[in-house]
């Protein structure tokens, strides 16, 4: 029988199968960072996903970083998530946000004049990001948070899963990965700190552990996700030891009890990221990355993980999971259009007709 489509409990939320969306930044919120018409459309369209994990969106206005990417710090911004959740669950769909403060892999040109860009240390990453003044544009060399600015930011995430649950979503997703915030902290590299965030490898967890720990303490662990990718060198990370590091963190949020980790394969070949979350966690795993049906099933049946998760073929397949379900073709998605403005290849993809 396949597992792919029983339902699944994950902390406190209740999965109706094990399909879920991952989180896809796709650039279409509006002014002031707040989520658009066609967002609420796209997240209803999908919302037949066991869970929905919304796109990376930042905790205060520092966090931004990329142009037209959402926030969720003001009460414009909640009422405008609230629209979003109101629709997916009124498909019976599940939803969480993920949260991404994308420290020292911003512009300025990205965010509210305000804004600072901050990082663990003053050390600009060497990576370009996307404006619609600009075109491409250097990062920001960050400024260092100070040992008190830190303690301001975990309290931003915190704040932000306050609000997260105000504007309706079911819980919240840290994103640890992809050189995000959290990751700095963790990556030798980019973490040159003399504090208690620095350092020793207990040191370099600490920050996405206490982020865990405050919004666990908020909204309850069995709301709170954790997205980790050991290894992954995305936006200019290095580290000595990413298995360490991953195992660390891991570890150090085990006593959390969270809802799950969403795991994504290390791009080292000798590290099996799978195996290291198993074995360091007791918490449900969401697998990702590069699956399709069959081997999310095999993957499913071999009790790797809890459920699977997938992004780009959600896309141009917003019925996926019935067309996974009825074996039907899927559709490809248009590049170009990723991170493009408006409805064209985003909200118009669609379903299957037979
Ligand atoms: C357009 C696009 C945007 C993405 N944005 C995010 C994001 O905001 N947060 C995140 O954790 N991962 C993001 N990812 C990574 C995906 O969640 C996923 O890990 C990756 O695409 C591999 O899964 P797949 O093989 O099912 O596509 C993004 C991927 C794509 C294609």
């Amino acid at each position: 029988m396949s597992l792919l489509f029983q339902p699944q409990q994950l902390g406190e939320l209740r999965l109706a199968n094990r399909i879920v969306m991952a989180p896809m930044t796709r650039s279409r919120a509006g002014p002031h960072a707040v989520p658009s018409a066609e967002m609420v459309d796209y997240y209803r369209q999908r919302a037949s996903a066991g869970l929905i994990v919304a796109e990376g969106t930042a905790p205060s206005a520092d966090g931004l970083g990329y142009c037209r990417t959402p926030a969720i710090y003001n009460a414009e911004q909640v009422a405008a998530w609230r629209t979003v959740t109101d629709a997916v669950h009124g498909e019976g769909g599940q939803i969480v946000l993920q949260l991404m403060h994308v420290g020292r892999v911003a512009s300025h040109c990205n965010k509210p004049a305000a804004a600072r860009t901050v990082a663990p240390s003053a050390l600009r990453a060497h990576t370009q990001v996307f404006s619609d003044a600009a075109g491409l544009v250097d990062t920001d060399t960050p400024q260092a948070l100070s040992s008190e600015e830190v303690q301001a930011v975990i309290g931003d995430y915190r704040q932000a899963a306050i609000l997260a649950r105000e504007a309706g979503f079911d819980g919240v997703e840290l994103h640890g990965t992809s050189g995000y915030l959290p990751m700095q902290f963790m990556a030798s590299a980019s973490n040159r700190r003399t504090d208690r965030y620095g350092g020793s490898l207990a040191n370099r967890v600490r920050f996405p552990a206490e982020v865990l720990a405050a919004m666990a303490g908020a909204i309850g662990a069995g709301r709170v996700g954790y997205r980790l990718c050991p290894g992954n060198p995305y936006n200019d990370i290095q580290d000595d030891d990413p298995a360490a590091v991953a195992a660390a963190l891991i570890d150090a949020v085990e006593p959390l009890r969270l809802a799950y980790l969403h795991i994504m394969r290390s791009p080292l070949p000798e590290l099996d990221a799978f195996a290291l979350a198993r074995a360091h966690s007791s918490a449900p795993l969401i697998l990702n990355e590069g699956f399709d049906a069959a081997s999310a099933e095999r993957a499913l049946q071999m009790g790797d993980g809890a459920a699977v998760s997938f992004a780009r073929h959600f896309i141009a397949n917003p019925d996926l999971v019935e067309r996974l379900r009825h074996q039907r073709p899927l559709a490809s998605f248009d590049r170009k259009t990723l991170y493009s403005t408006g409805a064209r290849g985003y909200s118009d993809y669609p379903a299957w007709r037979d």
